[in-house]
C-alpha cells in the first residue's frame, strides 16, 4: 500500500476513539526494574545471558536498568502526568519464587502489591503479565521450557500471584510473546537461554502453551476480584516473494502464529504444523488431556505488533541467516520439511532504528484478520511503538517527531480496524520508558519518556506529550 495518497497515509487526525477504549503504556520487569540482587531476587536466564560475553550489545545487563524498583513512586507520578488509563507491567518470577525449594519471597510480593495499589490510587488499571521472559535460572538448569516440569512450577507461581493480587488487578496476562521464548530462546539462540536446539524449541512451544492453560486455571481459582484473563502474542504479518510465496507464508504462519492460536483458541495443533515439523520432532511431548488444558477461555487476546515480515522459499545449500537477533528469526534455521527452507528477506522501508519496516497497514490487516478468524474474541493492542535515535535539545526537551509519526499512523490503523467492526478494547504504547532492549542493551530507545542511563533522570519526550493529548481528548491530535 502506498503511503503517498492522503486517504491511505495513515495519518488521520481528529479521529475520535470510543469512550471505553483504554489507552495505556507497557514495560517489562527485567527491562526496567534493576535491583537484580535485592530483596531476595535470584538470577533469571536474562541475568545469566546478559553476563555472558558477546550476548548483549556492549555487555549491557539489567542490573540497574531504569532503577524502577527504587523509583516506583516517581514512575507512578509520571504515568499520572501522562494521563495513562492502564499500565501493563510484568512480574519477575525469580523475585517471587527465588529458589528451587519453592519458598515464597514476601518482599517480592510486597513490591508488586505496592505497585498495584499505587496504580489503583491513581485510577490507572493494573494489567499484570506473569511471564515476560525472565525464567528463574534454577528452572533453566533443570531443563527450562523444554522440560514439562517447568509448567508445574509456573502453575504454582500463578497460584501465588492469584492469591496475592487477584483481588486488585484489572487484567491477568499469562505470557508475553511465547514465540520469542521458544524460538529465539531455544532455536535461534539470540535470546536467553541461547540454545540452538530445534526440537527443544518445539517442546518449548508446547510447554509454554500448557503453562498458559494451567496458569489460567490457577489464576481463576485464586483471584477473588473480577479480573479479565488474557495472553499476549506477537503475530507475524506475512508478505511472500517468489514462486513459492504462498507456501513460504503458510509455513511461517503455522510455525509462528497458529502454533499458539491453534491450541490456545481452538484446542488443537494445526495439522500442517505437525506435518511440516515431523523431521524435527514427533510431538510426543503432547500428552493426553493437554490440549483441553491449554484451551481455556480468555476475555481478551493481547496483540503485539511492530512491523511486517517478508518470506520466500530458499533452496540453497546452507541457510542464509537473515536475522537481527530479535525478530524474523525462524527463517534461517533448518526448519520443516526440509528440502527447502524459508528465508526472511529485506523489506521496503522506511525503517525504525531497529531496522524494522514501518507498516501501519499491517496492524489494520492483522486486527481485521484476527477478528475474522476468532469472531467472538475481544482484542487489545498490548504493544506497539518504535525505537529511534533520540537526542536532547538545548532546551532540555526531547523532540522525537519520527516516533510521534509512527504512533499517529498506528493509532490511525487501529481506528480503521474499529471502524471495520473489530472488537478492539485498547492500546498500550511500548514503552513507557527507554529501557534494556534485550540483545541490544541500552542502544535502542523505545520510550515515550527518555531515561538518561547515567543519571537515571526521566524526561517526557514530545511523543509522550502527544500521547497525553490523545488520551485527554480521545481524538488523534490535529
Ligand atoms: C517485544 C517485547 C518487548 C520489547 C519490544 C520492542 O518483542 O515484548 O519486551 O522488546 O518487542
Amino acid at each position: 500500500m502506498s503511503p503517498s495518497t492522503p486517504a491511505d497515509d495513515y495519518r488521520g487526525s481528529g479521529l475520535l476513539f470510543p469512550p471505553d477504549f483504554v489507552f495505556g503504556s507497557a514495560t517489562a520487569s527485567y527491562q526496567i526494574e534493576g535491583a537484580a540482587g535485592e530483596d531476595g531476587r535470584t538470577p533469571s536466564i536474562w541475568d545469566t545471558f546478559s553476563r555472558t560475553p558477546g550476548r548483549v550489545w556492549n555487555g549491557d545487563t539489567g542490573d540497574i536498568a531504569c532503577d524502577h524498583y527504587h523509583r516506583v513512586e516517581q514512575d507512578l507520578d509520571l504515568m499520572t502526568e501522562l494521563g495513562l488509563e492502564a499500565y501493563r507491567f510484568s512480574i519477575a518470577w525469580p523475585r517471587i519464587v527465588p529458589t528451587a525449594s519453592g519458598e515464597i519471597n514476601q518482599k517480592g510480593i510486597d513490591f508488586y502489591s505496592r505497585l498495584v495499589d499505587g496504580l489503583r490510587e491513581r485510577g490507572i488499571r493494573p494489567v499484570a503479565t506473569l511471564y515476560h521472559w525472565d525464567l528463574p535460572q534454577y528452572l533453566e538448569d533443570a531443563g527450562g521450557w523444554a522440560a514439562r516440569e517447568t509448567t508445574d512450577a509456573f502453575e504454582r507461581y500463578a497460584e501465588v500471584m492469584g492469591r496475592a493480587l487477584g483481588d486488585r488487578v484489572d487484567t491477568w496476562t499469562t505470557l508475553n510473546e511465547p514465540w520469542c521464548s521458544a524460538y529465539l530462546g531455544y532455536g535461534q539462540g539470540g535470546h536467553a537461554p541461547g540454545r540452538h536446539e530445534p526440537a527443544s524449541a518445539l517442546a518449548a512451544v508446547h510447554h509454554l502453551n500448557l503453562a498458559h492453560g494451567r496458569a489460567l486455571q490457577a489464576l481463576r481459582a485464586t483471584s477473588t476480584g473480577d479480573p479479565d484473563y488474557s495472553v499476549t502474542l506477537n503475530f507475524h504479518v506475512l508478505r511472500g516473494q517468489g514462486d513459492g510465496a504462498s507456501e513460504a507464508m503458510r509455513r511461517i504462519d503455522a510455525l509462528a502464529n497458529r502454533s499458539f492460536t491453534g491450541p490456545m483458541l481452538r484446542g488443537e495443533y494445526p495439522a500442517d504444523l505437525l506435518a511440516d515439523t515431523s523431521s524435527v520432532t514427533d510431538w510426543s511431548f503432547v500428552r493426553e488431556g493437554d490440549l483441553a488444558t491449554v484451551h481455556q477461555p480468555i476475555d481478551v487476546l493481547g496483540v503485539n505488533y511492530y512491523s511486517t515480515a517478508t518470506v520466500r522459499l530458499w533452496d540453497g545449500i546452507s541457510p542464509k541467516q537473515q536475522n537481527d537477533g530479535h525478530k524474523g528469526a525462524v527463517g534461517g534455521t533448518a526448519w520443516p520439511g526440509s528440502d527447502q527452507l524459508v528465508e526472511f528477506v529485506e523489506q521496503p522501508g522506511p525503517y525504525t532504528a531497529m531496522g524494522w519496516n514501518i507498516a501501519p497497514e499491517g496492524l489494520e490487516e492483522l486486527l481485521v484478520s484476527l477478528s475474522e478468524q476468532f469472531p467472538d474474541q475481544a482484542l487489545m493492542v498490548t504493544e506497539n511503538g518504535a525505537a529511534f535515535d533520540d537526542h536532547v535539545a538545548d532546551d532540555g526537551t526531547v523532540p522525537d517527531p519520527e516516533r510521534t509519526d509512527y504512533l499517529r499512523r498506528h493509532f490511525t490503523a487501529a481506528h480503521r480496524a474499529l471502524q471495520r467492526g473489530v472488537d478492539l478494547r485498547g492500546y498500550f504504547v511500548w514503552s513507557l520508558l527507554d529501557n534494556f532492549e534485550w540483545g541490544y542493551g541500552y542502544a535502542k530507545r523505545f520510550g515515550i519518556v527518555r531515561v538518561d542511563f547515567d543519571t537515571l533522570q526521566r524526561t517526557v519526550k514530545d511523543s509522550g506529550h502527544w500521547y497525553r493529548d490523545l488520551i485527554r481528548t480521545r481524538a488523534l491530535p490535529v
